[in-house]
């Protein structure tokens, strides 16, 4: 695969100058989605020079090159992932046949759905995030807030492509729907809820990226192994990107922990908050609040529409190829947990059923290895705290466990029991204000860093930590 001509107006991989019908059709939405981004993108942002990696290649290594772009100038294009030769459909009632490179009839409406969900949570996190840079902890933060944010335009460009590419009209109307709604409105909120909570502080957007940002990689994962390969070829691609969220994310809280963990040694004691940082329980409870809403989004465990997804090679599972069975699951059963007779317990359901609480499964295992990676930052403090993943029925609104109340150790408790103690485990009015209170003018001095978080350990690309990721003009 060549390197990407950036030369050209919307800068591509997929030879869009050989289709001038396509061609015009995205050049009339890219207008579009920069009024978009004016609107809705990086607050005041315009003349800010940003240290940012933009992709040049789909070639595994040195696909991406840094340096000080102005956002608006900032060249989102199309990228697909080079085409695996003789690629076979690998589950599903299709399997064993060869990949689509167009859309079955059939599949049309499924698949243009699909693609719609993911496009729709791309700019959705771009619009809660959208404030934040006014309050940046430092300049390497600020400059990590806007890759992503870039990156995330960037993923609506590829979604927006396969549907003007592949659903004609429809897929064109989609496209501009995807630019007029807005994240937390009332009349035309984002599809998926947690794309309409708020994103207020950096605290809740580091577990954002850490957590809801991993959801994206699920859900990427499993499209990548889709039948219709230009959507898995997207996805590929896209999975490049998403790893520095989650390093963003995670790192994030990390330093935050660490911080913490710094002041509670020099203070001796645990009350942190005099001291203007985040203390440990303040941040379990952010943690409980962005897993169990990020849950919600792999939708119920028990699902018809995930079944039609894999049944027709839509949508596989995580890492479909690398697991042993046959890959269609006609009669293979699957433990879900259910809350039966007081007791949870797994109950067997059909696995093509299961499909979403198999790729919530999988994404647990991946969040609790990063809480691990946490907790050995408070352990190298030699402080007894340990962060934990609340229980997969905690503080639910979709699916099973949507009409109980659990605690963070799954007790079933009366509402009446949630609404005196939920405030002790998700963040209440009074944590939301404490962290927002912290969340001063912006730290633009390269090399300082707000009070409140840690030093990277190092810089983006081989740079100083004190670099100066951002210019303002
Ligand atoms: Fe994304
Ligand atoms: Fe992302």
């Amino acid at each position: 695969m060549s390197t990407i001509d950036y030369a050209e107006k919307i800068p591509n991989n997929v030879n869009l100058s050989e289709d001038r019908k396509l061609q015009r059709a995205l050049e009339t939405w890219q207008p579009h989605y920069l009024d978009w981004w004016r609107d809705m993108g990086p607050n005041g942002t315009p003349n800010y020079d940003v240290y940012l990696r933009t992709a040049i290649s789909t070639e595994p290594d040195g696909w991406a090159q840094f340096g000080h772009v102005k956002m608006p100038d900032y060249r989102w294009g199309i990228f697909l992932a080079p085409p695996v030769a003789d690629r076979k459909i690998s589950f599903g009632a299709h399997k064993g046949e060869s990949v689509w490179q167009e859309v079955p009839g059939e599949y049309r409406s499924s698949l243009r759905r699909l693609i719609t969900i993911q496009g729709d949570t791309e700019p959705a996190s771009v619009e809660q995030q959208r404030l934040l840079g006014a309050t940046c902890p430092s300049l390497y933060d600020l400059r990590n807030i806007f890759q992503v944010n870039v990156e995330e335009g960037r993923h609506l460009w590829a979604m927006v492509y396969l549907l003007h590419a592949y659903f004609g009209r429809d897929g064109r109307e989609e496209a501009e729907e995807l630019l007029a709604r807005r994240s937390g409105d009332a009349d035309k909120p984002r599809i998926l809820g947690a794309f309409n909570e708020a994103t207020p502080d950096w605290l809740s957007f580091f577990m954002f990226t850490f957590i809801t940002d991993r959801d994206g990689k699920y859900q990427l994962a499993a499209l990548a192994e889709s039948g219709f390969d230009p959507l898995s070829r997207t996805c590929r691609f896209m999975l490049t990107e998403e790893a520095h969220h989650l390093f963003v994310g995670e790192s994030g809280v990390g330093r935050i922990i660490e911080r913490a963990c710094q002041v509670m040694k020099e203070s001796k004691t645990e009350d942190l908050r005099k001291f203007g940082v985040i203390d440990l329980p303040t941040i379990q409870k952010y943690l409980n609040f962005h897993f169990s809403v990020t849950s919600d989004l792999y939708g119920a465990e028990v699902s018809t529409n995930a079944a039609g997804a894999f049944h027709a090679g839509l949508k596989g599972r995580f890492e479909e190829t690398k697991i042993g069975d046959d890959h269609q699951l006609e009669d293979t059963p699957y433990g879900v947990t259910h809350y039966v007779d007081g007791n949870f317990k797994p109950i067997e359901v059909p696995a093509l059923n299961a499909l979403n609480e198999r790729l919530r499964q999988d994404w647990i295992v991946d969040v609790a290895k990063g809480v691990d990676r946490w907790n050995k930052v408070i352990q190298r403090f030699g402080i007894n705290f340990e962060l934990k993943l609340p229980h997969v029925a905690f503080h639910r609104a979709i699916g099973h466990f949507s009409d109980i109340h659990v605690t963070p150790t799954g007790k079933v408790i009366s509402a009446a029991e949630w609404n005196q103690n939920k405030d002790s485990w998700l963040p209440s009015d009074e944590d939301r204000a404490y962290v927002i209170s912290l969340m001063g003018a912006a730290v633009t001095e390269p090399g300082k860093f707000a009070n409140w978080i840690a030093p990277p350990a190092r810089g983006i690309n081989s740079q100083p930590v004190d670099f100066e990721y951002v210019r303002f003009a």
